[in-house]
């Protein structure tokens, strides 16, 4: 939502290509349209518009999945909350629509909790509810000209999120200062502290609210005014404790998104990593950064917006796992799909490390993902599969390099690495015409390892490519519209550490 000019991007890449070294080819001849387009081991709706991922919860089994939801178009609307379910993060079942539009408004982003202890008394103690919590949008307010038109509202479930009661109470966070964007609330069990903490976007920054039971909340404090970016307004926080370097010390991380703003223009998402210590979010002091600015980006790649985390994963899987929507408002309502509109990223897993950088996220693919892998050992060297979904692993020495992946119309995508930072260059990748805001390149990303080899792993789907560098120390998420299949790679320059390129063709997801 609200879409500005994008600012000025730099420009990294000049060089001529250096060394012709590998050259795999695959044939096809398809033009991609449409379901051409739509990814095969992401998540999509099978139709409508999709935005922000919401109500990511785990619970009795299955990773719940919410997101914002117009089913009746293609581009944005009167938002509800659609529904899916999995039971390993790969494969997904789609449920009817979880929440719709009621008398306070549409159902923006949000979170669920499972009500252990039954705070709320929706459930029972031995059966606990599954609770909501989300913004609700008057867009008669909004029309008006009054600035109170968002708070905050909950539902809950007693039958694992297939129909949802409204609480009669709502909304549960009323918008008594009139502030115009004031919304996307995460809850957490703050355990250490005994209460429910509701974290949400207002504006320039974030508050922070406790809760005995999820229905009554009591402002604490809010964080960010003076921080990190404010070139966009800030939406979708997310608020959790991570092991650093996985030991006994607990930093807190506060992951923002923004838009626009985002690190290669449009929308992206930061963190802050700090403690907190039952009322107030404490940022630790960091090292001076070498690079560019004092945010720590999330993802540098421009189409990863609105991730969070989800809750309730059990103690004995005990990963803190992530989610985002794999597109950017400069924009999305406009990319060359008609019946359908957007993709979630693959689920990460988050790590915390500390390190010369200071306090940083490491972000892999879940492991579940190698269950798409076909065969199940990698394909050497062997080419890219004609359908262009596949994952990529290549280890090169710390010197300049591109990588370029074309198909036959001679379009090419280029992902390097030059003077410290790694670029992805879709500006001859086709796509070209649909907004005047894509393509673009190169978008850069700072490298935030000292290791003598670079590792990449490469998820390609189709009309998306994430790339995980140094082990998820740096990660950039980019949509892409070849007009053909991307089917051959090369690499220019570079020094593979060993000759062997591991390919793994995926094969579809249930979805
Ligand atoms: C982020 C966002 C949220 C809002 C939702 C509306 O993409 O703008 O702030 O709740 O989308 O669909």
């Amino acid at each position: 939502m609200h879409p500005r000019p994008r600012p000025i991007l730099p420009r990294l890449l000049s060089a001529a290509p250096l060394l012709l070294l590998l050259v795999a080819c695959g044939t096809s001849g398809e033009t991609l349209t449409d379901e051409g387009y739509r990814p095969v081991f992401h998540f999509t709706p099978a139709s409508g518009w999709m935005n922000d991922p919401n109500g990511m919860v785990c619970h009795d089994g299955e990773f719940h999945l919410f997101y914002q939801f117009y089913p009746d178009s293609n581009v944005w609307g009167p938002m509800h909350w659609g529904h899916a379910v999995s039971e390993d993060l790969v494969d997904w079942e789609q449920l009817p629509v979880a929440l719709t539009p009621d008398s306070l408004g549409y159902i923006f982003s949000g979170s669920a909790v499972v009500d252990q202890g039954n705070t709320s008394g929706f459930g029972a103690a031995t059966d606990p509810a599954l609770v909501a919590i989300y913004t609700q949008h008057d867009p008669e307010g909004e029309a008006a000209g009054r600035n109170d038109f968002e708070y905050q509202s909950i539902s809950y479930s007693t039958d694992n999120g297939r129909n949802w009661t409204t609480y009669p109470g709502n909304p549960v966070v009323p918008n008594s200062d009139r502030i115009r964007d004031f919304r996307d609330p995460k809850v957490i069990r703050d355990s250490a502290h005994g209460q429910w903490l509701m974290v949400f976007a207002s504006q320039d920054r974030v508050r922070f609210y406790a809760s005995p039971d999820l229905k009554d909340w009591t402002y604490l404090s809010d964080f960010g005014a003076d921080a990190a970016n404010h070139d966009g307004v800030w939406e979708c926080p997310d608020f959790f404790p991570l092991a650093v370097d996985g030991g006994r010390d607990t930093a807190w991380v506060l992951v923002q998104s923004i838009n626009p703003g985002g690190a290669n223009g449009g929308s992206g998402t930061f963190y802050f990593t700090g403690d907190w210590d039952g009322a107030r979010f404490v940022p630790r002091a960091e090292p001076a950064y070498p690079y560019t600015d004092s945010v720590k980006w999330l993802d540098y790649g421009r189409d990863n917006y609105a991730g969070v985390t989800w809750s309730d994963v059990p103690a004995s899987d005990g990963r803190r796992l992530f989610l985002g929507w794999m597109s950017n408002w400069d924009y999305a309502q406009q990319v060359p799909t008609t019946t359908w509109r957007s993709a979630m990223t693959v689920p990460r897993r988050l790590n915390l490390e500390d390190g010369p950088h200071g306090l940083r996220l490491r972000q892999t693919p879940v492991r579940e993902l190698e269950q798409l892998r076909r065969p199940a050992e990698p394909v050497a060297d062997g080419g890219i599969p004609a359908d262009g979904v596949f994952e990529m692993e290549i280890s090169l020495r710390d010197a300049p390099f591109e990588l370029v992946f074309d198909n036959q119309a001679n379009e090419e995508l280029r992902i390097g690495y030059r003077d410290g930072h790694y670029y992805i260059d879709r500006s001859d990748a086709g796509g070209a015409g649909f907004s005047d805001a894509f393509p673009t390149g190169p978008d850069t990303a700072p490298r935030l390892s000292d290791a003598p080899t670079i590792d990449l792993h490469l998820y390609f789907d189709r009309s998306s490519v994430e790339l995980f560098a140094d082990d998820g120390r740096t990660v950039m998420t980019e949509l892409l519209f070849p007009s053909r299949p991307l089917v051959g790679y090369h690499l220019n320059g570079g020094e593979p550490v060993t000759d062997r390129v591991n390919i793994w063709p995926l094969k579809a997801a249930d979805n």
